[in-house]
């Protein structure tokens, strides 16, 4: 194991590791050195693996070491604006002068690691992640566990719910448990769902989000609701074969299961490509209380993707934008992946001529799917079921993004007792690309590039930039402008 020290001219050190063959296992490592002819102080917390390996690698570029000691600023001082913390307080909680709190804060001291745990244990973050953005595992891809969030509580929602005669079964409910993680699994495998899957337009939107990142050469790709995480994989890969650049994964679901594949499956490419990856789990309607574990170092750019049509599946997107979204920062990209309205969003008889959710064509296997996957949280928390009738509806009326209109399934339970339950079990909606830019400008998202995918057009994907929206201080508009 060869490691090496290098340090800039009045700038904090750069750890360049090499690792070669060698047999072995090496864990936790503190570098701790003060240059007598400069003022330079600095820790690394390195978990370093040993193998027999034959090749060389350099970890860390200088350039990432930078974003690191900067990034334990920015997310101290993201932790205290979300928990609404003083510094006083904080540093009190820290056990450390306020005076050193705000030099840690201000970017102008790396703690000491001593200084740094007790921080850990002041913020309950793991003082490995606070410090350098990965944890103590090192770049191992594993999940941790958003703040506050609790599985059962969500499955009791969902028992009293199911408890009433009627109410709707929120979209989250289906992948909560492994089951519902399998069904969705195998609607995915599905002809239908996969050729529409496969005809996405990975490569513009490759090429789309190089010529944005490339300026900077850095970004963190932020996946929501990512499930097993295949696209942001691909992607991440995808834009790291064209050129080296500093990125970083992250991903959050609600589901176990489903988060734990994507874990799986990023774990060989992040060890290949020395791409940290996080995992949360977590839900997303909390974002703004956990959003400074999304590494909050403002100068790094956030990718934000939403594949699979998770965002038309929320109940109001407008809603979900201005209160879960707000910690996004001017520049940051959010990627939508929506079904694309067939029609006129106003045209019901050509919405249920042309929108295939309404189409009888669709084949068996299909509807088995589709019925498993939405009627799972029924099926397996109510009792003494006889039948599930499912019906699909059109409602062009309580959307919230001009445009879209909805389609509503819902789901009349029989029971042997003759008794009978309605549930609304789901409510997907399609968009038309120009009123939802326009509408997303609106909410401070601004349209770069739209793409139309898969048979039909059926496929929507929208490329936004954050911007704000709010108009510049002295530049009231005019009176009796046209
Ligand atoms: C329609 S699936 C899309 C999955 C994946 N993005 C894809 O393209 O295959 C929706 C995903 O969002 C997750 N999800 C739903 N509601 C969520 C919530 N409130 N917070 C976090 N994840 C959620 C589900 O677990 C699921 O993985």
């Amino acid at each position: 194991m060869l490691a090496s020290l290098v340090m800039d001219k009045g700038r904090s050190p750069n750890l360049h590791l090499v690792r070669c063959g060698a047999v072995g296992k090496l864990t936790a490592f503190l570098f701790w050195g003060q240059c007598s002819c400069g003022r330079y102080l600095c820790n690394t917390f390195l978990k370093v693996r040993l193998r027999l390996t034959v090749y060389v690698i350099q970890w860390y570029p200088p350039q990432m070491a930078s974003w690191r000691y900067l990034g334990l600023a920015e997310r101290l001082a993201q932790f205290r604006r979300t928990h609404q913390l003083s510094a006083a307080t904080l540093a009190r909680a820290a056990g450390i002068s306020l005076r050193a709190y705000y030099l840690i804060e201000n970017g102008k001291v790396m703690p000491s690691m001593e200084t740094l745990e007790r921080l850990g244990r002041a913020t309950k973050l793991d003082p490995g992640w606070l410090g350098f953005g990965v944890s103590a595992n090192g770049l191992a891809p594993h999940i941790t566990f958003a703040p506050g969030f609790d599985s059962d509580s969500l499955i009791s929602d969902l028992l009293s719910v199911l408890r009433g005669n009627t109410g709707v079964v929120d979209d989250v409910y289906k992948y909560l448990d492994s089951t519902g993680a399998h069904e969705w699994r195998a609607l995915l495998q599905q002809q239908d769902f996969s050729s529409v899957v496969a005809s996405f337009p990975m490569q513009e939107l490759i090429d789309c989000l190089a010529a944005i990142i490339d300026v900077d050469d850095s970004a963190d790709i932020v996946g929501l609701g990512c499930g097993t995480a295949e696209r942001e994989i691909t992607l991440i890969k995808k834009l790291l074969t064209r050129r080296r650049r500093n990125l970083r994964l992250q991903l959050l679901d609600i589901s176990v299961s489903l988060l734990g594949s994507a874990v799986q499956a990023s774990d060989e490419f992040s060890r290949a490509h020395c791409v940290p990856v996080m995992a949360l789990l977590g839900n997303f309607h909390n974002l703004p209380e956990y959003a400074h574990l999304l590494t909050g170092d403002y100068q790094r750019r956030r990718i934000i993707t939403m594949f699979g049509y998770t965002f038309s599946n929320l109940d109001n997107e407008v809603q979900f934008l201005r209160r879960s979204m707000r910690w996004a920062n001017e520049g940051d990209i959010l990627v939508l992946d929506v079904p694309a309205a067939a029609t006129d969003s106003s045209d019901r008889a050509e919405i249920l001529r042309r929108d295939k959710s309404f189409s009888k064509r669709r084949g068996g296997e299909w509807h088995n799917a589709a019925f498993r996957f939405l009627t799972g949280p029924l099926r397996r928390n109510l009792d003494r079921i006889t039948d599930i009738k499912i019906e699909t509806e059109l409602d062009q009326t309580s959307c919230v993004i001009p445009g879209s209109y909805a389609v509503m399934t819902s789901a009349l339970v029989q029971f042997h007792s003759g008794e009978s339950k309605h549930f609304v079990i789901g409510y997907s909606k399609r968009y038309d690309l120009t009123k939802l830019a326009s509408h997303m400008e609106s909410e401070g998202w601004r349209l770069i590039n739209g793409y139309h995918y898969g048979p039909g057009n059926f496929g929507l994907v929208g490329v936004f930039q954050r911007h704000d929206p709010r108009p510049k201080r002295g530049r009231r508009p005019k009176k009796n402008a046209p």
